[in-house]
């Protein structure tokens, strides 16, 4: 009878995984057998502890559904999206600089005409968004595709709200550049605003003491043409969490300063009433190719 080990017993484990055919999965086994058997040593992990932390992963599942991706939430929380997204993009001289997708690239994005007012009445102080999409050399780049969504003044996404099924998408648009790659949208300005806080992974930063707020900003996922494609967000400065980012995701370059106007039209020239805000921002595409994220519930 061999003796039981615990270093043979990671060895042993690594080596049941010698016959997989995919080299990259063989890779990732070992070095997730290994790590987690180092984890569960260094911290010398109770029984009490495991099964905490099964029927944390368990509860993290089962709070999944078809609009509500709690496991995205876990990774963004522990920084491991903001790692992932760094490893995949090392070289990005010139490039705009990309951050967490998040859990909201949910429902219909609807391709809308330049100008659009996408808040569909939602209350909120009128934004105008200004933007260029160009290669590194700052030739525009004509037909780029460009989803945007963002959170409503209290802080919530429309899939967050319990009739998003009867009301449909708002705050949430596709556009399209046009010949000089720009495209420009009407909304409300953004807030700061909690992550999800009601299921597992807000329990848990709760017990970490850590707040769940996250800057205001607005998602862009760009696409164009023989370019990566590009997710990021553009932050509003001065935002009072720009430096403690629940999920880590801000990086300086995505800062933007909003003006304030009081003029009575719209750089497009549409009537406003009262102060607007005006974003601008230009987004620069690097070459290549890459995985284009879908949302999470296709359009009904
Ligand atoms: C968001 O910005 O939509 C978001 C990103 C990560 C976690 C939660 C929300
Ligand atoms: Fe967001």
């Amino acid at each position: 009878m061999p003796q039981f080990n615990d270093q043979d017993l990671t060895a042993e484990v690594i080596r049941s995984f010698a016959s997989t055919p995919n080299p990259r999965l063989k890779f990732i086994m070992e070095e997730t057998v290994t790590a987690l058997h180092d984890l569960v040593r260094r911290t010398n992990l109770t029984f009490e502890e495991w099964s905490q932390a099964i029927d944390f992963l368990t509860r993290t599942g089962q709070t999944c559904t078809p609009l509500r991706q709690e496991f995205i939430l876990l990774s963004d929380v522990l920084g491991v999206s903001m790692l992932v997204d760094a490893v995949n993009h090392r070289e990005r001289e010139g490039a705009t600089q990309t951050t967490v997708l998040g859990p909201f690239y949910v429902g219909e994005h609807r391709p809308m005409p330049h100008g659009t007012d996408i808040s569909m009445g939602i209350d909120g102080e009128p934004m105008f968004v200004q933007s260029r999409v160009t290669d590194l050399a700052g030739k525009p780049l004509a037909g780029a595709e460009i989803d945007v969504w963002h959170a409503d003044d209290d802080g919530f996404y429309d899939s967050q709200k319990p009739d998003y099924d009867k009301q449909g998408p708002s705050l949430r648009a596709r556009f399209i550049a046009d010949a000089d790659g720009c495209f420009s949208f009407r909304t409300i300005l953004p807030c700061s605003y909690p992550i999800p806080s009601d299921g597992p992974v807000g329990a848990l930063i709760a017990a970490a003491n850590r707040h769940p707020m996250r800057p205001a900003h607005v998602h862009f996922l760009v696409k164009a043409e023989g370019h990566e494609p590009l997710v990021t967000h553009v932050f509003l400065d001065g935002d009072e969490y720009l430096r403690s980012d629940a999920v880590f995701g801000v990086k300086d370059e995505l800062i933007a300063s909003i003006e304030k106007h009081a003029e009575a039209t719209l750089p497009d020239g549409q009537p406003v009433s009262g102060p607007w805000h005006l974003m601008r921002y230009e987004f620069q595409m690097k070459p290549g190719t890459g995985m284009v994220p879908q949302p999470l519930m296709a359009a009904k």
